[in-house]
């Protein structure tokens, strides 16, 4: 039967006795409104495998800008704890903001900021939004201990930041990233999605069909990045349902710098709007 604990001090109470007996962790930060991307990662955990399988459920007001709705973004405890159990959750960890934030989100005093990685693309449209996920993620990995801790690479830059994080500051997490859940017509799983309509959500599909025109102009032999991101522009401003388009950008996954010529491996990322939602996806490819 999985346990929901809101302290952090229970969820030590259960995590460090297990580990001195010998138990691995397996960790899955997530906000909570689970879908079958989170599934699968809390899948990956536990057939890693781990022993423990603890996903994490908390809105992180720090990721929020001020202009986001933060009050609006989906909650629901009860379903997430059900997908989660089903998925081979056996612990979950679902802290109030005093419990993370004793102070206040407003009235944190400690934050964690990652240099390069985390200030174009996402980074630049959203600013502060990658200290607030780093602050949060890093205290998750200080509450919970040495783990293995499983993210989506749906946000592909997100991982980069955790992963340049943990790497600096020496965390004892094994940081794993796994390959992107998508629904039939290729639309990424999100928990956004929930905002769209019905056409919306088929329209959407086009932000992936512009991704791999992306990475065919690639496969075609181009090595500049105005063409790759000229084929992904014409996909997308052709679309009824995208009403704006934050960026279309072909990166160095390690620097996140665009190459000039375009060579080795490279990662295609799309942040656009449909409807109320802003969705974001990516792809890798290879020059
Ligand atoms: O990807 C998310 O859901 C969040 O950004 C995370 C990693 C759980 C931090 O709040």
């Amino acid at each position: 039967m999985i346990e929901v604990v809101a302290s952090i001090a229970a969820l030590r109470a259960i995590l460090e006795p297990a580990r001195a007996s010998g138990a691995t962790v397996g960790l899955v930060p997530t906000m909570g409104a689970l879908h079958a991307g989170h599934a699968s990662l809390i899948t990956a955990a536990a057939a890693a495998p781990c022993s423990v399988v603890l996903t994490t459920v908390f809105v992180n007001p720090l990721q929020f800008a001020p202009t986001d709705d933060l009050a609006a973004y989906p909650r629901d405890l009860g379903g997430d704890v059900a997908l989660a159990e089903r998925a081979g959750a056996t612990l979950i960890f679902a802290p109030t903001v005093v419990e993370m934030y004793p102070t206040g989100a407003a009235g944190v005093r400690t934050s964690v900021r990652v240099g390069v990685v985390s200030e174009s693309l996402e980074g630049a449209h959203r600013p502060g939004h990658f200290d607030g996920v780093a602050t949060v993620v890093a205290k998750l990995f200080s509450i919970v201990g040495p783990c293995r801790a499983f993210f989506g690479e749906k946000d592909f830059q997100q991982l980069a930041v955790i992963k340049t994080m943990s790497a600096d500051l020496s965390m004892p997490i094994e940081i794993i990233g796994c390959p992107t859940v998508r629904e039939l017509n290729g639309l990424a799983m999100s928990s956004r999605n929930r905002y769209l309509t019905d056409s919306e959500r088929t329209g959407a599909a086009v932000i992936y069909r512009a991704l791999q025109a992306g990475r065919e102009t690639i496969e075609r032999g181009s090595r500049s990045a105005f063409d790759v991101r000229a084929a992904m522009r014409a996909i997308l401003d052709a679309s009824p349902v995208v009403a704006s388009v934050d960026y279309a950008e072909v990166v160095d996954p390690a620097t996140f710098a665009v190459p000039e010529p375009l060579e080795g491996k490279l990662r295609l990322l799309i942040a656009a709007r449909v409807g109320k939602a802003r969705l974001i996806d990516n792809v890798g490819a290879f020059a």
